[in-house]
């Protein structure tokens, strides 16, 4: 059997000594897992290797850790994968550190409460249904069960948590898991407070605008939540359903963005910020009462992308169309056509079409 040599972040708060690494070479199988090779270095070289963990089946999210930089499951993560992975990026050995974003309790073991159930908390994580009760249980449509199925497969490892660059810059960010969960409760029928809940997002400088869409959540993910998504999904109905005109602007912008697209195909940076405070128009910016008060602190953006040529009185005035738009127009017009929003769960819809997909090969033996 190889050996493979983990190298673990060790650090202990009350020792008072700095965070150090210490490598241990464990003798497995490639199939084993990274919490394999922590728990045997622990039972043979150092029991004092602090690490939390339960099922060791990737079902009780107790086992987040980072391995090589990214946020995993330790149980979930194949020691030959893991190693070949460290190799990619010119290391001989698989290095395990604590998560991110998150205060270290002792080694690995981060502390969840701080942050992680904290932030849950935040978003009230309960049904909140009105009037009484029905005799017998709630009955509810299965399509919006499918709904919220993605956002419910969540086993709050904190993996996105630890990974999402909003947070590190902005740690009061509510952050992906929390959202994640509140889509949960957004999106069921028999909860009565969908738009309490949104409005108290949008306006929360730390809540559904905070997020930067950068993916990192959606990529490490064991559950495939995709919590990034179930943000999206919280704007889309915070602006579509209930029209909420947030203090953060984030209606605005997002109509801004939308506006611009529509008009020239590409996004009119100059535009962008002025638009965002005129709910998506250039002359409602200069206009409506209080836009351009709520300008003038902006005024560090507009340097900061003169400065990186974002932003330049050229381009403010003149900002070409794509050769093509006519395309463009022509996408939003079909879409601006359908009578209601069609939303699809990937994490459903997507499955049923690959088996759709097999069952046309299967009967017609070609595909369609
Ligand atoms: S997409 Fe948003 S929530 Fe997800 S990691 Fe990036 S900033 Fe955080
Ligand atoms: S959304 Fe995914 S990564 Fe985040 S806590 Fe839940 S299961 Fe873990
Ligand atoms: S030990 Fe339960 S998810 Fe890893």
């Amino acid at each position: 059997m190889p050996d493979y040599t983990i190298r673990v972040r060790r650090y202990d708060p009350e020792s008072g000594q700095a965070a150090y690494w210490q490598d241990f070479t464990v003798d497995l199988a490639p199939e084993r897992s990274v919490l394999d090779a922590i728990l045997r270095a622990r039972w043979d070289q150092d029991g004092s290797i602090g690490i939390r963990c339960s099922c060791q089946a990737a079902i009780c999210g107790s086992c987040g850790v980072r391995i090589n930089g990214k946020s995993s499951l330790a149980c979930n993560t194949k020691l030959g994968e893991a190693l070949e992975r460290a190799e990619k990026y010119g290391f001989d050995r698989i290095v395990v550190e604590p998560m991110g974003n998150m205060p270290v309790i002792k080694d690995l073991i981060v502390d969840m409460d701080a942050v992680h159930w904290k932030k849950v908390q935040r978003v009230v994580p309960w049904l909140l249904p009105e009037g009484d009760p029905p005799e017998r249980e709630y009955i509810v449509p299965p399509e919006s069960m499918i709904d919220i199925t993605q956002s419910m497969a969540c086993i709050h490892c904190g993996a996105c948590v630890s990974a999402c660059l909003s947070m590190e810059v902005d740690p009061e960010f509510v952050g992906p898991a929390a959202l994640a969960k509140a889509y949960r409760f957004v999106g069921d029928p028999r909860d009565a407070h969908h738009e309490d809940r949104l409005l108290d997002l949008a306006e929360d400088p730390h809540g559904i605008y905070d997020c930067t869409h950068c993916f990192a959540c959606v990529e490490v993910c064991p559950k495939d939540v995709a919590p990034m998504n179930q943000i999206m999904r919280l704007r889309r109905r915070a602006t579509g359903d209930y029209e909420i005109k947030d203090a953060n602007a984030g209606y605005g912008h997002e109509k801004a963005f939308v506006n611009l697209i529509e008009k020239y195909g590409t996004l009119h940076e100059s535009q962008l910020l002025p638009r965002s405070y005129g709910e998506g128009s250039l002359i409602k910016s200069q206009i409506k009462p209080g836009s351009v008060a709520k300008l003038i602190p902006q005024t560090g953006t507009v340097v900061n992308g003169l400065k990186s040529g974002k932003v330049s009185p050229i381009k403010a005035l003149i900002h070409h169309k794509l050769p093509d738009q006519k395309q463009v127009r022509r996408i939003f017009k079909e879409i601006e056509s359908k009578d209601e929003r069609i939303e699809l769960n990937l994490y459903i819809v997507g499955e049923e079409a690959e088996d759709e997909e097999q069952g046309t090969m299967a009967e017609g033996g070609q595909e369609s």
